[in-house]
C-alpha cells in the first residue's frame, strides 16, 4: 500500500521509510521534469501557504514559497519574530492555532527544539518543521537525500563524510536519521565540543550504520560525499567559545588537490567560511544544486501533505 502524507505532519527524520521517502522523490522527480518543461502547474489553487520564521532564514522560507506559487497557491508570511503576536508572548500552540483558520499547510521555523511538534499538537492543518532549534530539520535532509541521490547515483553502500558542528547542526541531525534507513558509511568529523550527539550515533549504530568519529578532515577527504557545515554561532551561550572555533575546517582547493577522486561537496548554506570560492568552480560541488532541488522536494511535500496529489 502507498504511503498516503495527506494530513501528515512533517516534523523528525526519523518518520519516514524507505518506501515513503521513495514516493516523495518520486514526486520531486515529476515536479522536476515539468519544471524543465515550463508546464504551468495549478494543483495548488485557492490554497494558502503560512510561513512563521522566528528564526533567520533565506533558503528555507523562500523556497517553500517559490514552491507553493510554482503549484499555484498563496503565502501569507511572518518573516520575522518580532513583527507577530510572539513578541507579545503568545504561545506556539495559540499561534498554530490561529494560523490554522487562515491556511491549509503551515512552515514553522523556531529556536525552540521541540517547537514544531508543539505547534502541530495545537494546528488543525498540516505543520512542517523548517528547523526547530539544535534538534531537526527533516525538509532540508529530504532535499539533501534527493540531491545525493542525483549526484551519486544511488544511496547504497556509500560513504558520507559529515563537517563541523555535528552537535548544533539540525541538518545533519536529519540527514543522519534519513541516511540510516541505506547501507551506508557515516564519518563524523566535528571538534569535541561539537560532536554528534551521543543518542544519534547510537541509534544510527543500532540500525547497523558504520559510524567513524574524527577530529580531522583529512579523514574526510576519501569520502564519496563531504557534507559541509556552519559552525552554529547563534547556538553558543559564550561568544569566546565560538571565536576559539570558528574556522576550524575549511575546504579548499588545495585540501581537495589532495583527493584521488573528486568527492560530491554539499553544505545546507549559508557558508561562512567552511568552503572556499575557489572550490565552487569544482565538478562535484552541489550546494547551488542542492538549493534549486529544495524546490522541487518542496513542492512535492505541499503538495503531498494537502492531498493535492
Ligand atoms: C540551515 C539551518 O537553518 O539549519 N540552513 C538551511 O536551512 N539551509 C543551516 C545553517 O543555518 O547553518
Amino acid at each position: 500500500m502507498a504511503h498516503s502524507f495527506r494530513g501528515e505532519h512533517i516534523l523528525h527524520g526519523n518518520q519516514f521509510t524507505r518506501e515513503s521517502l521513495k514516493e516523495i522523490m518520486d514526486q520531486a522527480r515529476e515536479f522536476e521534469s515539468k519544471m524543465g518543461s515550463r508546464e504551468l502547474l495549478e494543483m495548488m489553487k485557492g490554497k494558502v501557504l503560512a510561513t512563521l520564521f522566528f528564526e533567520p532564514s533565506t533558503r528555507t522560507r523562500l523556497s517553500f514559497e517559490a514552491a507553493m506559487h510554482r503549484l499555484g497557491g498563496a503565502v501569507i508570511s511572518v518573516a520575522s519574530g518580532a513583527t507577530s503576536s510572539a513578541a507579545k508572548g503568545e504561545t506556539i500552540a495559540d499561534t498554530a492555532r490561529t494560523v490554522s483558520q487562515y491556511a491549509d499547510v503551515l512552515v514553522i521555523r523556531h529556536p525552540m527544539v521541540g517547537s514544531a511538534q508543539e505547534a502541530a499538537g495545537a494546528a488543525s492543518i498540516p505543520v512542517l518543521n523548517g528547523g526547530d532549534g539544535a534538534g531537526q530539520h527533516p525538509t532540508q535532509a529530504l532535499m539533501d537525500v534527493y540531491t545525493i541521490e542525483k549526484e551519486l547515483g544511488t544511496l547504497e553502500n556509500i560513504t558520507v563524510a559529515m563537517v563541523g558542528d555535528l552537535k548544533n547542526g539540525r541538518t545533519v541531525h536529519a540527514l543522519s536519521a534519513l541516511l540510516k534507513l541505506y547501507p551506508v558509511d557515516l564519518v563524523f568529523v566535528a571538534p569535541p565540543a561539537l560532536k554528534m550527539p551521543g543518542e544519534i550515533t547510537a541509534e544510527l549504530k543500532q540500525k547497523g550504520v558504520q559510524v567513524t568519529e574524527t577530529e580531522r578532515l583529512e579523514n574526510a577527504l576519501s569520502c564519496d560525499l563531504i557534507y559541509m557545515t556552519r559552525i552554529q554561532k547563534e547556538r553558543f551561550s559564550d561568544p569566546a567559545d565560538y571565536d576559539k572555533i570558528r574556522g576550524v575546517y575549511v575546504l579548499n582547493e588545495e585540501i581537495l588537490k589532495g583527493t584521488k577522486k573528486e568527492p560530491v561537496i554539499m553544505h545546507p548554506l549559508p557558508r561562512v567560511d567552511e568552503i572556499a570560492v575557489d572550490v565552487d568552480s569544482h565538478a562535484g560541488a552541489a550546494y547551488f544544486r542542492q538549493v534549486q532541488n529544495g524546490v522541487y522536494v518542496r513542492m512535492a511535500l505541499l503538495a503531498m501533505v494537502t492531498g493535492a496529489v
